[in-house]
């Protein structure tokens, strides 16, 4: 309940003040002195503050305002000024008043200006929430690396933050996708609106559907109302795509439609509803080769893969490993207000692993390390055993197979060779390996190699 302050030396004024915000539904509490309306601020805070400006003796309203705007800036003041007395009110107003009124007045008007400062407070209170919503959002989506890979891709985000070209992000697992969407999206005119995640691996293909697109009342059963998808909602603002490779076909072809047509409709609905979202679709599969093997649509692929951001896995840049872990220390001792910092030796066991979680792994690594630890230095002993372990079978003076390249890697080398020596003909460099030219194209990009 809305609790209101009333102070005003008339004794009459008072009343009828407190008659009928009480019959409002207010908490009204009332006062006859600037003095004494200052004494139960000390104790008590209010929502609304009406205060007559002459006030007898003593205090006026403008120094209630001004004492209550210090020590209760959320609360809104409200003055009672005389009729005509014009230059008091706008000092009133420059003072922080929320308004005044001129006597004599209306009861419904003083009744509506309560409203008004009422409603005021709670638009200021659900700014804050947001921007504080944006701030930490802002935080989260700051990434970490200096490796000529991360700044490659930093680069890129700063391109296509302005634009509105939908953006496919490809990386292992946990390699930072969601986090490059957002930061392309904080980055970008639709910072203010909303960025929604939507993870299509994660939701069976009907539920993706009325998720995206939304439904109306009956389309199936379990439709108990209309509900409106994603890509509508989300107008003005982003819609990320996670796993899009795991969308099925008939809701890929849906998809395209909706973003060749800016518009949809929902399950059950024949009304088409205009959209206006960005695209930004992540994969940790290759689309190109689900391409390939007709598993994802090609004309979709070519539609989200405006711009392509490729993120290495981490054992591809291990110099950015020191600063992540610095950074991934940093945060989880303000979370538990100590500090910590990583012995050399265990650091070299963080940088002689191979990662196969990536950047996602390295985190949920150190707040275990993190939540074992007492002393605040992280040791060797503080990091799981597949760690420790992985290093010293690399560190094995009499490792004989320690150079061997993995047939991988040997195809990787032998098809850059040939190209080299064919000068990336590829008709000539397919025929030496004795491969058609699809199965060489496939090769390549499944080393990532541009030919
Ligand atoms: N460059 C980076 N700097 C700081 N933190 C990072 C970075 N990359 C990833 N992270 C952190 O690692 C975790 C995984 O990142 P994210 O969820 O973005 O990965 P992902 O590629 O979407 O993974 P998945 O494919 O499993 O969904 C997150 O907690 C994220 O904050
Ligand atoms: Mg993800």
């Amino acid at each position: 309940m809305a609790r209101i302050l009333v102070v005003d030396d008339d004794r009459e004024t008072q009343d009828l003040l407190r008659e009928v915000l009480t019959d409002e539904g207010f908490e009204v509490t009332t006062s006859g002195s600037g003095e004494e309306a200052l004494k139960i601020g000390e104790q008590e805070s209010f929502d609304v503050i009406i205060s007559d400006m002459k006030l007898g003796p003593g205090l006026d309203g403008l120094d209630v305002l001004r004492a209550y705007k210090a020590v209760q800036p959320e609360s809104e003041v409200i003055l009672i000024t005389a009729f005509g007395s014009m230059e008091t009110a706008i000092e009133a107003v420059k003072a922080g008043a929320f308004d005044y009124l001129s006597k004599p007045f209306k009861i419904d008007e003083v009744v509506l200006q309560v409203r008004r400062a009422l409603e005021s407070r709670e638009l200021i209170r659900e700014n804050r929430n947001l921007r504080r919503q944006l701030g930490s959002q802002v935080q989260l989506a700051s990434l970490v690396g200096r490796s000529p890979a991360m700044l490659e891709v930093y680069k890129t985000i700063a391109m296509v933050a302005e634009s509105r070209s939908t953006v496919l992000i490809y990386g292992e697992s946990g390699t930072g996708k969601e986090l490059v969407a957002k930061a392309i999206h904080h980055n970008g005119p639709r910072a203010q609106q909303r960025f929604f995640p939507v993870n299509c691996g994660a939701l069976a293909e009907s539920l993706l559907e009325s998720e995206l697109f939304g439904h109306v009342r009956g389309a199936f059963t379990g439709a108990v109302e209309n509900k409106r998808g994603i890509l509508e909602e989300a107008s003005g603002g982003t819609v990320f795509l996670d796993e899009v490779s795991e969308m099925s076909p008939a809701l890929q072809v849906k998809l395209l439609r909706a973003i060749e047509e800016q518009e949809v409709r929902r399950i059950g609905s024949n009304q088409i509803i205009p959209i206006d979202v960005r695209l930004i679709a992540a994969s940790n599969r290759v689309l190109s080769q689900l391409v390939e093997e007709g598993k994802f649509r090609a004309d979709l692929y070519y539609r989200l893969r405006v711009v392509e951001i490729v993120l290495p896995p981490l054992r591809e840049r291990a110099e950015d490993i020191p600063l992540l872990v610095e950074h991934f220390l940093k945060v989880l001792g303000r979370e538990r207000n100590r500090t910590f910092t990583i012995s050399p030796p265990a650091l070299s066991l963080l940088l002689g692993y191979s990662w196969p979680g990536n950047v996602r792994e390295l985190e949920n690594t150190l707040e275990a390390a993190v939540a074992l630890n007492r002393t605040g230095v992280i040791s060797a002993d503080d990091l799981p055993a597949k760690i420790r372990e992985a290093s010293q079978d690399q560190r094995r003076p009499d490792d004989l197979y320690s150079d061997l390249p993995t047939v991988d890697e040997l195809e990787r080398r032998y098809l850059l060779h040939v190209l080299k020596i064919t000068g990336y003909n590829k008709l000539r460099a397919a025929s030496i390996m004795g491969i058609d030219r699809k199965t060489l194209y496939r090769m390549a990009e499944r080393h990532r190699m541009k030919i």
